[in-house]
């Protein structure tokens, strides 16, 4: 995915830099893709989907929302975390709101990202939909074709 548009790196620019985000590079993900980079991949897939459909939207808080949405800095492969799929956007949300200044739409986008695998948190607004299609299309070309 060639992330070919300089509005976009304008606007993930300043938060893909903070070293606390780069040490999101230290994960991997799926297959051969970090947690960085599966974040920056969803981003600017949702940003994307909401240009080609002409979707009305808050951009820069989608994108900033979908570039924390696997914030919880741990390798999920590692044993003791067994509870991941389900736990993992409600700690990502929390360690986004310690760390960032961001508001209630980036902390939903991150925390509802899982529905409906966690089926309390529902997407409560477009950008957290299109952040939570855009996470399982990404997830599913990583799995399957990026090893
Ligand atoms: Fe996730
Ligand atoms: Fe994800």
């Amino acid at each position: 995915m060639k992330m070919n548009s300089n509005e976009f790196r304008q606007m993930v620019r300043e938060l893909a830099m903070d070293d606390r985000v780069q040490k999101m590079k230290t994960f991997p993900q799926h297959g051969s893709v970090s947690t960085y980079g599966h974040c920056l991949r969803v981003a600017f897939l949702s940003y994307r989907i909401a240009r080609r459909f002409g979707i009305c939207i808050d951009e820069e808080a989608m994108v900033r929302g979908a570039l924390l949405h696997d914030y919880y800095l741990y390798d999920w492969h590692e044993p003791g975390h067994t509870r991941h799929a389900a736990g993992h956007a409600a700690a990502a949300a929390e360690n986004a709101r310690r760390d960032f200044d961001i508001g209630d739409r980036e902390f939903d986008i991150i925390r509802s990202h899982m529905w409906p695998i966690s089926p309390g948190n529902y997407p409560g607004s477009r950008e957290a939909l299109i952040v939570c299609a855009a996470d399982k299309l990404c997830t599913l070309e990583e799995t399957l074709f990026m090893r």
